[in-house]
C-alpha cells in the first residue's frame, strides 16, 4: 500500500468519526478511507481506523496484537476514569468485568465455552417454530391498519421478546428489560454526556439487582433456560462463572442481540421498499430470502464500528502503530469494499457473495448470537414481504433518524403503509 499524500490525508481529516452526521451516513468518508487510507491515523482524536475488507480481516485474525480489552478506552471497565457520580452509583452495583466481547484469549475462550453450553445452537433449532408464532402475533396486532411503525411494532418486540424467553425473564418484566437495554446502548454509545452515563448507569445497576436474584434463585431452582445453564455451566478444568461474571454475560446478550437485529429488519425493509424491483424478485422467489438478508446484513452492518486496543507497537498498511492506540475497526467500511463486493452500494438480493460480509465479526469474537440473529431476519422477512403488500412511506415522511453512537448504528422509527390484503 503507498503512502497517502498529504492532500488526501488532508480530505479525510474533513470527517470526523465522533461527528454524529458522519455516523449518520459515513458512506462517503468510508468510500474515501477504503480507497485513499484502508489503515488511517485520525488526526481530530488520534484513534487509528481500519477500513478496508483485507486489513479490518487481518486485525480480527490477530487478536493477540489487537485486544478486545477496551472498556478502558470508553470509560467502562475496572479501572477506567469516570465522572464521580457515575462512580458512586456503581458502587451499589457489582463491579464492571470484562467477559466474552471485552475480554481476550484464554480467558475469553473460558466464558465463551461456558456460555455455549447455555446459549447452543440447541434451542436455536428448537426455536424456529417460535420465532414463526411471534413474528405472526406481532403482524397480526397492525396487519389490518394499513400503517405500522416498524421499529416500535415489531423490529424491537421480535428480538426482546425471544432473548427475554430465552433468558427466563417473565413477559410482564419486559418494559423494564427494553429500558435496561436501551442503558447499556447510551453507555457503549461512546457518545453520552455526564448526565446521561449518570442515567444509563442506574438502569444498569437496577439491571444487576434484578438479575442477582433471578441467578440466586435458579442456582437452587434451575429451570430450562440460559440463566440457569449459565449457574450451573461447569468445563472441566475451567472455574464456575461467579455473579459479577454472569452478570457482565447477561447484559452482553441483551444488548448485543436486540439493537442489532432491529436495525437489520428495520434497514432491510427500508431497502427493500426503496428498491421494489428487488422486493418483487424476492415475492417471485422466496427461496432467495435468506441471500437477500445476507445483503441486508453487508448494507445495514448494525456493528458499524467495533473497538481493539493495539497491544505492541505494529505496523500495518504502512502505518505505524504504538502500543496502546486505540482502534476503530470500521465494519460498515469493510462490507462496501469494492475490491470484494463490486457495486458496493447496490442492494442486489442475489449478490452471490453476499454472505461474505463481515457484519457478525470474525475470527474468536464471531458473533455469538449469529444463528438466533439470521433465524429472526429471515422468518420476520418471509412474513413481511408475505403479508405487507405494497410497502410505501407515508406522502411526506421525514429521512429517517439515527441517533449518535460511535458503535451502533440504527434508525430511531420507520412510519410504513401498505396495502390492507
Ligand atoms: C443482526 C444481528 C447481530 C449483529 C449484526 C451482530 C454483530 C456482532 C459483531 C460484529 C460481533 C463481533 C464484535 C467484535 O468484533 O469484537 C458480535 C459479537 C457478539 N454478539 Fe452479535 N450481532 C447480532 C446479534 C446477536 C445476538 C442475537 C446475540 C445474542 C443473543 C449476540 C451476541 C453476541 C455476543 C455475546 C458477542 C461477543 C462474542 C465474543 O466476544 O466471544 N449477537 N456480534
Amino acid at each position: 500500500m503507498m503512502a497517502n499524500t498529504s492532500e488526501e490525508i488532508a480530505s479525510l481529516d474533513r470527517f470526523n468519526p465522533f461527528d454524529p452526521a458522519v455516523q449518520a451516513q459515513p458512506w462517503e468518508y468510508n468510500d474515501l478511507l477504503v480507497s485513499q487510507a484502508p489503515v488511517h491515523r485520525d488526526a481530530n482524536t488520534g484513534l487509528v481506523l481500519v477500513s478496508s475488507y483485507e486489513w479490518v480481516s487481518h486485525v480480527l485474525a490477530h487478536h493477540e496484537s489487537f485486544s478486545n480489552r477496551f472498556m478502558l478506552l470508553m470509560g467502562g471497565g475496572a479501572k477506567a476514569k469516570v465522572p464521580e457520580a457515575v462512580s458512586e452509583i456503581m458502587k451499589e452495583g457489582y463491579p464492571p468485568v470484562d467477559t466474552m466481547l471485552t475480554a481476550d484469549p484464554p480467558e475469553q475462550r473460558r466464558f465463551r465455552s461456558l456460555v455455549n453450553k447455555g446459549f447452543t445452537v440447541r434451542s436455536v433449532g428448537r426455536l424456529g417454530t417460535r420465532v414463526e408464532n411471534l413474528v405472526s402475533d406481532l403482524i397480526d396486532a397492525f396487519a389490518g391498519d394499513g400503517r405500522v411503525e416498524l421499529r416500535s411494532q415489531f423490529a424491537v418486540p421480535l428480538p426482546l421478546t425471544l432473548i427475554a424467553e430465552q433468558l427466563g425473564v417473565p413477559q410482564e418484566d419486559l418494559g423494564k428489560f427494553r429500558k435496561w437495554s436501551d442503558g447499556f446502548v447510551a453507555q457503549l454509545s461512546g457518545m453520552a454526556t455526564p448526565e446521561e452515563q449518570v442515567e444509563a448507569w442506574k438502569l444498569i445497576v437496577e439491571f444487576q439487582k434484578y438479575f442477582e436474584k433471578v441467578l440466586e434463585d435458579r442456582a437452587d431452582n434451575p429451570r430450562n433456560d440460559i440463566i440457569s445453564a449459565l449457574v450451573t455451566a461447569r468445563v472441566e478444568g475451567e472455574k464456575p462463572l461467579d455473579t459479577a461474571e454472569c452478570l457482565s454475560i447477561l447484559q452482553q446478550l441483551l444488548v448485543a442481540g436486540n439493537e442489532t437485529t432491529a436495525s437489520t429488519l428495520c434497514e432491510g425493509m427500508r431497502l427493500l421498499v426503496e428498491n421494489p424491483e428487488q422486493l418483487e424478485r424476492l415475492r417471485e422467489e422466496p427461496t432467495l430470502i435468506p441471500n437477500a438478508v445476507e445483503e441486508m446484513l453487508r448494507l445495514t452492518t448494525p456493528t458499524a464500528n467495533m473497538w481493539r486496543v493495539c497491544l505492541e507497537e505494529t505496523e500495518i498498511g504502512g502505518v505505524s502503530i504504538p502500543a496502546g492506540s486505540g482502534m476503530l475497526v470500521r465494519y460498515s467500511a469493510a462490507n462496501r469494499d469494492p475490491a470484494i463486493f463490486p457495486d458496493p452500494h447496490r442492494f442486489d438480493v442475489a449478490r452471490p457473495n453476499a454472505g461474505e460480509h463481515l457484519a457478525f465479526g470474525a475470527g474468536v469474537h464471531f458473533c455469538l448470537g449469529a444463528q438466533l440473529a439470521r433465524t429472526e431476519l429471515v422468518k420476520g422477512f418471509e412474513a413481511l414481504i408475505e403479508r405487507l403488500p405494497n410497502p410505501r412511506f407515508p406522502e411526506g415522511s421525514p429521512p429517517p433518524e439515527y441517533p449518535p453512537n460511535i458503535l451502533l448504528r440504527g434508525m430511531t422509527a420507520l412510519p410504513l403503509e401498505f396495502d390492507i390484503s
